[in-house]
């Protein structure tokens, strides 16, 4: 017998070598835009991309994606239409959702940790109604299972990280469970140049 793998669901993951140093650059100044711009506190919907300040990220995220797109055999460059940030605080999460009106999304971790609430991509494949394993809202441990069977796939936030994917999969966090975990995520959608 052989197996292939067609139709997968690709993520990309890439590591920041200067995590520390746009951390320390980076969070007053976001936290100034979160304290003017946001309306719950957790989501801010500040247009990073366009701000020369995050001009450093933004070109290695850019870069980053483009190298991502790469690997599909994409013949276009990706620019970067819009983007955000979210600082999560105890008991905040972000429901499951998609990023319409692009090819592409980046999610970059500038606060975060190994032990973190995780990050969850669901998978694309339409619901199946009879799962070989029986899985149920009660019973829901896929650990036993592998990359053909699992129906989501999740990456604890790593302060440097970022996650790459096409912007029709769907995706949520975790719920916050500690005050001490601090974790602020930008995310950004791109577009054909
Ligand atoms: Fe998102």
């Amino acid at each position: 017998m052989f197996i292939e793998l067609f139709f997968p669901t690709v993520i990309g993951v890439s590591d920041f070598d200067k995590t520390d140093q746009i951390e320390k650059q980076y969070y007053p100044y976001l936290q100034n835009l979160k304290n003017k711009y946001s309306r719950n506190g957790t989501f801010c919907y500040y247009e990073v991309h366009k701000d020369p300040f995050f001009k450093e990220l933004t070109n290695w995220i850019t870069g980053e994606v483009n190298k991502f797109s790469d690997k599909f055999n994409f013949t276009d460059t990706y620019i970067p239409v819009e983007s955000w940030f979210n600082e999560y605080t105890k008991g905040t999460h972000q429901s499951v959702h998609r990023h319409a009106g692009s090819v592409f999304s980046a999610v970059y971790y500038l606060k975060g940790s190994e032990n973190g609430a995780r990050f969850v991509f669901k998978t694309p494949l339409p619901f199946d109604n009879k799962n070989p394993e029986n899985n149920s809202v009660k019973k829901n441990n896929e650990s036993h299972l592998n990359q053909f069977s699992w129906t989501s796939a999740s990456y604890a936030p790593k302060k440097g990280r970022l996650l790459m994917f096409r912007s029709f999969l769907e995706h949520s966090t975790d719920t916050v469970g500690d005050e001490r975990e601090q974790r602020l995520a930008i995310s950004f959608t791109f577009d054909k140049k």
